[in-house]
């Protein structure tokens, strides 16, 4: 069959490097794609928020099943619109691409169905929202309700900080739309993951889970970032707490929006919060994270193909996964300034060396090739080192081995990827 990627990141070269390796698929195309992806499928020139054009695209190459990347397609009603025109995809239709396009949808629906998150308050005026931070005092989390890039989250550690927030995001509009309404709520403490199931509209099938490091610098410290990195398996996520998060949290979601009469198909990735007393929900996602689905594709043994069609058909029931016992990491390289400003059109070398390291493959995320065929830096996260070993402190070396073979010296990474992790291994 003939299959389009949607998306241009480290996440879409990971999901067509797996794609490529099926046996179901004849011929892979990507939109817009990068430099890596070009390697593996051929790139077409759209962009990932053009639904009107990826609907022409779909339609002009008799395009068999789409899988869309990033969330703002989803939430513009990409998957709606190409199965009016008769094509399959791997996502959620818009009316539940809600779970991650208004995180006061998400948080009436865990009050709604008992599905453990902070207490919160939704609201649409500024007043009421500051009343609520008056009376609940702090630390307390303010969230724009729409789609901001991962940027629309002010963690306050007093209540003037809280009512700055307020006045940033729904006064100036610092996110624009997205802050037409707040989500205020309680801080909550514990360990972060990442949990990944694949769901067809009624079954949930549990994938893995992974930690990734949203601060931009060693030690978790500075503004956060898209991710700079991501390791799984998330040793705070045993079997135990994976049983718990299905039961508690993903499959009364997916029951949930079932009888909303929104029923989720694609991948519901549950940000989350883990402390003893079990797992809350910090938000949804409706696709696979960046960088956690490069680590994910690595410790995935079964083909994905056709576990994402089956889940676009509602025949997830039918299948069953094989994953590697094995750790994968990512490093995660941007040009120097991410997440603000950063030179573009810079030269990387070294990039065989690096893919040459034993267990590594060194995943595209803003490259282009340039017109003397060297490959360049366009983007802020720039590549996915991704290394897979038998444990973590190998992998992580294998990674950084890579890391240092590179030759971008307009480019950065973080040092200490899986710190945590490594950590808990020295007990
Ligand atoms: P989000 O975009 O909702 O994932 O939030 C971004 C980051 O803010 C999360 O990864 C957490 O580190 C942090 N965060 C969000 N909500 C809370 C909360 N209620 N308590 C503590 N940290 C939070
Ligand atoms: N790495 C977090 C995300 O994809 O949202």
């Amino acid at each position: 069959m003939k299959v389009l990627v949607v998306g241009s990141g480290g996440r879409e070269h990971a999901l067509c490097w797996a794609i490529k390796s099926s046996p179901l698929c004849e011929e892979l195309f990507c939109a817009p794609g990068n430099a890596g992806i070009a390697d593996v499928a051929t790139c077409l020139p759209v962009k990932a928020e053009d639904v009107d054009g990826l609907v022409r695209l779909a339609k002009d190459k008799a395009i068999d099943f789409v899988v869309v990347g990033p969330e703002a397609p989803l939430v513009g009603g990409l998957v709606d619109r190409l199965e009016q025109e008769g094509i399959k995809a791997f996502g959620p239709r818009a009316n539940a691409a809600i779970l991650e396009g208004s995180k006061g949808f998400t948080k009436d629906l865990c009050a709604k169905y008992d599905i453990p998150t902070a207490a919160y308050g939704r609201f649409d005026s500024a007043e009421a929202a500051k009343d609520f931070i008056r009376r609940k005092g702090a630390p307390i989390v303010v969230k724009a309700d729409g789609l901001a890039a991962g940027k629309g989250v002010i963690i306050a550690q007093n209540v003037d900080e809280a009512l700055a927030a307020v006045d940033a995001i729904m006064t100036e509009r610092s996110f624009g739309e997205a802050g037409a309404e707040v989500v205020v709520e309680e801080f909550l403490d514990g360990e972060e993951a990442s949990f990944f199931a694949i769901v067809d509209g009624e079954t949930a099938l549990p994938l893995i889970a992974a930690q990734d490091h949203k601060r931009v610098g060693d030690g978790d410290t500075g503004p956060n970032t898209g991710g700079m990195g991501a390791y799984s398996p998330a040793p705070v996520v045993d079997d135990a707490m994976q049983a718990r998060i299905m039961d508690e949290i993903i499959l009364p979601t997916v029951r949930g929006m079932a009888a909303e009469g929104r029923p989720f198909k694609g991948v519901l990735f549950a940000g989350l919060m883990i402390n003893d007393q079990g797992p809350k929900l910090i938000e949804f996602n409706t696709r696979f994270g960046d960088p956690e689905c490069q680590v994910l594709m690595a410790r995935l043994n079964s083909d994905l193909l056709p576990v994402l069609i089956a889940a676009a058909e509602g025949r997830l029931g039918e299948v069953e996964l094989s994953w590697s016992e094995h750790v994968a990491l990512v490093v995660v390289m941007a040009a120097k300034g991410y997440p603000g400003s950063y030179e573009k059109n810079t030269v990387i070398g070294g990039l065989d060396a690096a893919g040459a390291v034993e267990g590594v493959t060194v995943f595209h995320a803003g490259t282009v090739r340039g017109e003397d065929g060297s490959i360049r830096a366009v983007g802020g996260r720039v590549l996915g080192v991704t290394a897979i070993a038998s444990t973590v402190a190998e992998a992580r070396e294998q990674a950084y081995k890579a890391v240092d073979l590179l030759d971008w010296p307009q480019g950065f990474c973080r040092r200490d990827i899986a710190w945590r992790a490594l950590e808990r291994d020295r007990g």
